[in-house]
């Protein structure tokens, strides 16, 4: 129809110009703001890096200080908020609360949801990510049958986080694990969470609500769920007699839709490079421990790499492959997992949004359709 083009999944068609993540994926390469993944999670921190994504340079030391500051003071939200939980039953899925959860956060903070003036945008910025994960320990605290920890503004803000979670038995290298695992999470371009993040801010809709909506993408299991899926699928496959080989033939003539979860990309045709970093962590943590479901996790990832049909399609490890192995043994129930995802992304999708949000080009976000539908017909009372 006229100049309208089909592209199903957007798999070559642009929707904005960023300078915020660079990604080559036949070579699996990927930067924020020009800075590799590796030196990032090998020598920065994940605060620094929300800066860095978020204003587009590395802070000097004074703003790295003033922005943690500003971010650290903020971390407890409003006394009702905790409200929210008593409509949830402890059953729910957490990220149901969160994307919720995250409009509540917006009714309480109505002094910073203007979309054009800076000031209000950094304040939500600062707001959010000092209070999301606030609400996500509350989140886990909830799902799991235990009494609130409140924050402790004197800590650092994973360590917070973690103690909010698990009180006082966390470990520094702990802190330092879901550090790095933040970072590696914390920006990724047009995914599907992200373009909805910018498609529902293109309306000129405010951060908090653009964001419960990037939650909401990431929750399904082709996306950021694939984490929860990944630890499903090897705990179904130890249930069966460890019978990786029915699974992987199963996989192979796709039956029922079975994937091998935490496997494929869009847009990487080569090894993850987050996938890769996980990987070194996932051993390092779980290397004193006898854990099953690691080694099944590593003799699927050996099959798939040998195999014509995970080869020929270039499907390789992606980076929730390895993480939920991670996030289970600090003790996060399994469909928590994407809760950890979505508070590493904040940053990502806040730094989109801003980077819309002043692109003089922006426009609403309003894709065309190709109609193969009926043509004009006469209205009659069916009997
Ligand atoms: N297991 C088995 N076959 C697969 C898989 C998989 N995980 N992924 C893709 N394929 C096959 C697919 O069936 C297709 O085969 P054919 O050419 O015969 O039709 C071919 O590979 C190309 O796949 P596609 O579905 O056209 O690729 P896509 O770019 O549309 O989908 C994906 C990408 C990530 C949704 C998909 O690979 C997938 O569903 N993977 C499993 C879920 C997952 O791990 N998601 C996490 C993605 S990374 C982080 C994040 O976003 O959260």
């Amino acid at each position: 129809t006229g100049n309208t083009t089909l592209d199903p999944g957007f798999t070559n068609t642009a929707s904005c110009v960023s300078r915020i993540t660079f990604i080559d994926g036949d070579q699996g390469i990927l930067r924020y703001r020009g800075y590799p993944i590796d030196d990032l999670a090998e020598n920065s921190h994940f605060l620094e890096v929300c800066y860095l994504v978020i204003h587009g340079e590395l802070p000097s030391s004074a703003e790295l200080e003033e922005f943690e500051q500003r971010i650290l003071a903020e971390r407890k939200v409003h006394e009702d908020v905790k409200n929210l939980f008593s409509a949830f039953p402890r059953s729910t899925h957490p990220m149901a609360i969160l994307s919720a959860g995250i409009m509540v956060l917006e009714s309480y903070a109505q002094d910073t949801v203007a979309v054009r003036d800076e000031k209000q945008v950094e304040a939500a910025t600062v707001r959010m990510l000092a209070q999301v994960p606030t609400l996500a320990a509350y989140i886990f605290r909830h799902v799991t049958g235990q009494e609130f920890i409140e924050p402790d503004l004197e800590l650092g803000y994973v360590e917070n986080f973690l103690r909010m979670c698990f009180g006082d038995s966390v470990e520094e290298s702990q802190v330092k694990a879901m550090d790095t695992l933040f970072v590696l999470h914390a920006e990724h371009e047009q995914n599907c969470s992200t373009s909805t993040v910018r498609l529902v801010g293109s309306a000129d809709t405010n951060l908090y609500a653009s964001v419960a909506a990037g939650v909401n993408a990431l929750w399904g299991p082709r996306h950021g769920g694939a984490n929860q899926a990944v630890l499903e699928m090897l705990n179904a496959i130890k249930d069966s007699d460890n019978d990786t080989a029915t699974f992987m033939e199963k996989v192979k003539k796709k039956e029922d839709g079975v994937k091998l979860m935490g496997f494929g990309h869009r847009v990487y045709k080569n090894y993850d490079p987050r996938a890769t970093i996980v990987k070194k962590h996932t051993d390092e943590i779980l290397a004193s421990t006898d854990n099953e479901l690691l080694d099944i996790a590593k003799g699927l990832e050996e099959v798939a790499l040998n195999d014509d049909y995970f080869k020929s399609r270039k499907l390789y490890p992606n980076v929730d492959f390895y993480t939920g192995l991670i996030y289970e043994a600090f003790g996060f129930p399994m469909n928590y997992f994407t809760v950890l995802f979505a508070l590493g992304r904040l940053p990502g999708w806040i730094a989109q949004w801003r980077e819309m949000m002043t692109d003089p080009d922006n426009k609403i976000g309003r894709p065309r359709q190709v109609y193969i539908g009926e043509t004009e017909r006469k209205y009659q009372k069916q009997a």
